[in-house]
């Protein structure tokens, strides 16, 4: 057929050589998917079972990543999330319906208590939150319609360490689903579904992507029961993540083990320096006996990564502590965390519910520099509390 070269823009003749073969996967972008003939055509979320069918549920990238996600979590499929908190939604929306009532520990993320407090709540589902230590003892918070109980192991900023088959033990029981978010220990340090988990969910945006330049979220699901239960929410709540940065968190994944050694040893050192320092008074390392459920940590882990918090002493002032962050020179100041550059964040806590840390706590994110200048940058900036 005859075409004017505004055709042959979009149905182009041209040829190119077959036969590339690299060692990076190939990135397909794409909404529309073609069919081979009308009769084909069928918009199902499930690629696995149906093929491809709209760039919504996933393209060969996309699925690629939630693959190696699956497949180092060990679970049956993987959903790639637009950003963590779109992973937790994707949770919540999926196994909740109006009535039901929700558990949280209070050490959860908190955008995630947002969620629970704010949006549920309007749909007609009830939120309450447990001591993050709790084990067994959570039986005493149960209600008749508690349906899903989060953990988060260690707990955002007060770094709780949770016993989570006693938790899964006691929710099993009482015909509930457990929860995790992962992103702590990036799916690697902590067996979710050995330990009685029944779902789980991890930031891609931290230590898969693992740059600081993309947001993905994943959520993993043991069974066939549990992935078609999370699809069709999925489906509908147009959960589309871009193949590209689909494709940067692949390329992040293949340097995953040397980045969460290195960040696991030189956020231990960081740690044990800061146990010496007098301005300190406790440091919250799962890896160390100070951190609250620092056993279970022992107990339940096989490693730790680059993300811990410490407390300063009662007569450090919030002042002298924000101080002491803006010292920094290496630790920079900012949100999100699990890339290669060192991060510090000064937190304010006064509820009665939490560790009364006050505005004591900081959170640090141990990257790639070398150890002894964050040693020195720390040493430094701690010398702003006495001048
Ligand atoms: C523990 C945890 N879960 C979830 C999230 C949310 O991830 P995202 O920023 O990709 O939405 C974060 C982000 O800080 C987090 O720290």
């Amino acid at each position: 057929m005859k075409k004017d070269w505004t055709t042959k823009l979009i149905h182009s003749d041209s040829q190119v050589p077959e036969g590339f073969s690299s060692l990076v996967s190939p990135l397909y972008r794409g909404s529309t998917v073609l069919f081979p003939q009308a009769a084909a055509a069928n918009d199902h979320w499930n690629q696995h079972e149906v093929g491809y069918t709209y760039g919504l549920y996933g393209t060969p990238t996309t699925l690629e990543l939630a693959a190696k996600v699956c497949e180092l979590e060990k679970g049956f499929r993987t959903f790639i999330t637009p950003g963590g908190q779109g992973a937790i939604a994707l949770i919540h929306f999926a196994l909740l319906k109006a009535g039901d009532h929700v558990l949280l520990p209070e050490s959860i993320y908190g955008p995630n208590r947002m969620l629970a407090n704010g949006v549920l709540r309007r749909f007609g589902v009830e939120a309450s939150y447990y001591p993050p230590l709790a084990g067994r003892e959570i039986e005493t918070v149960f209600r008749a319609n508690t349906r899903v109980v989060w953990c988060e192991s260690p707990g955002s900023i007060t770094m709780e360490v949770q016993d989570v088959p006693a938790i899964a033990e006691v929710a099993h029981r009482h015909g509930a689903i457990v929860a995790l978010d992962n992103t702590w220990s990036s799916g690697i340090y902590f067996d979710a579904f050995a330990h009685g988990v029944d779902v789980t969910m991890q930031a891609l945006t931290k230590y898969i992507g693992g740059h600081s330049d993309l947001l993905l979220g994943s959520v993993t699901a043991p069974d066939a029961a549990m992935y078609e239960r999370l699809g069709a929410t999925c489906q509908l709540l147009g959960c589309a993540a871009s193949p590209d940065d689909c494709s940067l968190a692949l390329r992040g994944m293949k340097t995953l083990a040397v980045r969460l050694k290195t960040v696991e040893r030189s956020a231990y050192a960081v740690a044990q320096f800061l146990q010496e320092r007098s301005e300190v008074e406790a440091v919250l390392h799962p890896a160390l006996p100070s951190c609250p459920g620092h056993e279970i940590w022992k107990r339940d882990f096989t490693g730790s990564s680059g993300l811990f918090s410490f407390v300063f002493h009662q007569r450090v002032t919030r002042e002298q502590v924000q101080a002491f962050v803006d010292a920094l020179k290496l630790f920079k100041i900012g949100y999100s965390w699990g890339g290669v550059t060192s991060l510090a964040m000064a937190y304010d806590f006064h509820s009665p519910k939490r560790p009364s840390y006050g505005s004591r706590i900081v959170r640090l994110y141990v990257g790639l520099e070398d150890v002894d200048d964050l040693k020195t940058d720390i040493s430094q900036a701690l010398q702003s509390l006495i001048s």
